[in-house]
């Protein structure tokens, strides 16, 4: 007989995320009738700051209170609606109540009931049933096969739209390739984060942080970071290009500006004095450049959301060597990876639950991806909470990847401290990809 999971109360409520701005969390209680028992499950939704305009829609109050940032009518939604209309179904049926959100909604976006109340609902769906069965979140989701650490994609030096100093491009990551497990690769990033830490320090830059918990210094160019970041991975220890390799995250639809069909870079211009645009192709010669010079893995994001020439270009060129990540690409969305793929453009897809809005389809984003030969990244935002399903959900789905900001800051390292949790757990069956992760190189 199979287990039924009754989804006996659905509770939605407004709560903070890292940057002090609302957000949707949902408490989801099921009646085992198994055993008689009550369990619950809780999950946050997090929120970007960089959204790619192709996301599902967040919903916001646009009213008086938190600047307009308010998620009561997303909350009311999950309340008075969605939860009426899941009442007494089996929460173990994942896939039925996704279905039943996305037909509950009616909209292509999700703008009706909002992606943001969808997603707390569907994920504390899955966190009670796991719960209801004794399993771990990763072992429900990803069943027998779930045993892959994620090696950090780790954002230590923060820019663009998540920090208020003069670097463009949005995100510099470290990803340690040499550890022999994942709490090998994380102690070496935190090691890398504090020698980066006093170099900025004895240069007399800032070590101030942005929204990810990377330092966030003034510097002119991406090639100042890039050089910064190799001397820390040196001053670690490492051989930078063999033991620890760099991502970066441009987040170039922020830099996009349509009218000048240009990317414009407004803290390389203050710093330089002059005024610094690139075109499509300057952008990919500019990224070749910098791969050429530097111990780069991963770009992410390197031209705009609806650059479609311009990606295709840009794998032709760089494919081979480059994992090229679509982040607002693709937007988690298969459709919108689909046409992608049929293009070829990019070669790894970024997971954001909440930029497409329930477990079932982020889950399809992903086996879309593997099925091509793409990789997957799984991925917080830059606003967070200290929810950690993002951690479950890379080991569930043998990413290989995760991108959860620095090693500083409790809603980044609530995600690393739930991955060593689950590596202890995992134990002989635990496996560091390393470099296998990544199909380039
Ligand atoms: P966001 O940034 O969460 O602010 O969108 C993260 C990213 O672009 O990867
Ligand atoms: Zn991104």
């Amino acid at each position: 007989m199979t287990t039924y999971l009754e989804i006996k109360s659905i509770h939605a409520r407004e709560i903070l995320d890292s940057r002090g701005n609302p957000t949707v969390e949902a408490q989801v209680a099921v009646l085992n009738h198994g055993n008689g028992n009550r369990y619950e499950g809780t999950a946050a939704v997090p929120s970007g700051a960089s959204t790619g305009r192709f996301e599902a829609v967040e919903l916001r109050d646009g009213e008086p209170r938190y600047f307009g940032l308010g998620v009561q009518h997303a909350v009311r939604n999950a309340n008075e609606k969605i939860a009426p209309a899941l009442l007494g179904a089996n929460a173990l049926n994942q896939y039925e109540i996704d279905r039943k959100l996305i037909e509950l909604d009616g909209t292509e976006n999700k703008e009706n009931l909002g992606a943001n109340a969808m997603l707390s609902v569907s994920l504390a769906c899955a966190k009670a049933a796991s719960a209801a069965l004794s399993m771990p979140l990763y072992r429900y989701v990803g069943g027998t096969g779930a045993h892959l650490l994620p090696v950090p994609m780790m954002n230590i030096l923060n820019g663009g739209k998540h920090a208020a100093n003069t670097v463009d491009f949005q995100e510099f990551m470290i990803m340690p390739i040499c550890g022999s497990c994942f709490s090998d690769a994380l102690r070496i990033c935190a090691e890398v984060y504090h020698n980066l830490k006093k170099i900025l320090e004895d240069r007399g830059l800032s070590t101030g942080v942005g929204d990810e918990g990377g330092f966030a210094p003034d510097l002119p160019d991406a090639e100042s970071v890039l050089s910064i970041l190799v001397e820390a991975v040196k001053a670690a220890g490492y051989v930078p290009g063999e033991d620890v390799w760099i991502a970066m995250d441009a987040a170039s639809s922020e830099l996009y500006n349509e009218k000048t069909d240009m990317y414009h870079f407004p803290g390389e211009s203050r710093l330089k004095g002059e005024e610094v645009i690139r075109s499509t192709e300057e952008m990919i010669s500019y990224f070749e450049s910098l791969v050429e010079k530097f111990p780069i893995l991963s770009i992410e994001d390197a031209l705009a959301e609806d650059d479609w020439d311009g990606w295709q270009k840009l794998t032709a060129r760089l494919g081979g060597k480059v994992q090229l990540v679509g982040d607002d690409l693709f937007v988690t969305n298969k459709k919108r990876l689909a046409a992608g793929i049929k293009l070829g453009t990019a070669n790894s897809i970024l997971v954001k639950v909440n930029q497409i809005g329930t477990l079932t389809e982020a889950f399809e984003a992903v086996e879309l991806a593997h099925k091509n030969n793409y990789t997957g990244v799984m991925s917080h935002r830059s606003g967070e909470t200290e929810d950690t399903t993002i951690a479950d959900l890379a080991v569930a789905w043998n990413t290989g990847q995760i991108k959860t900001g620095a090693p500083c800051r409790s809603d980044r390292t609530a995600k690393y401290n739930r991955l060593l949790r689950i590596e202890e757990e995992l134990g002989g069956a635990a496996e560091y990809p390393g470099l296998l992760a990544f199909h380039v190189r």
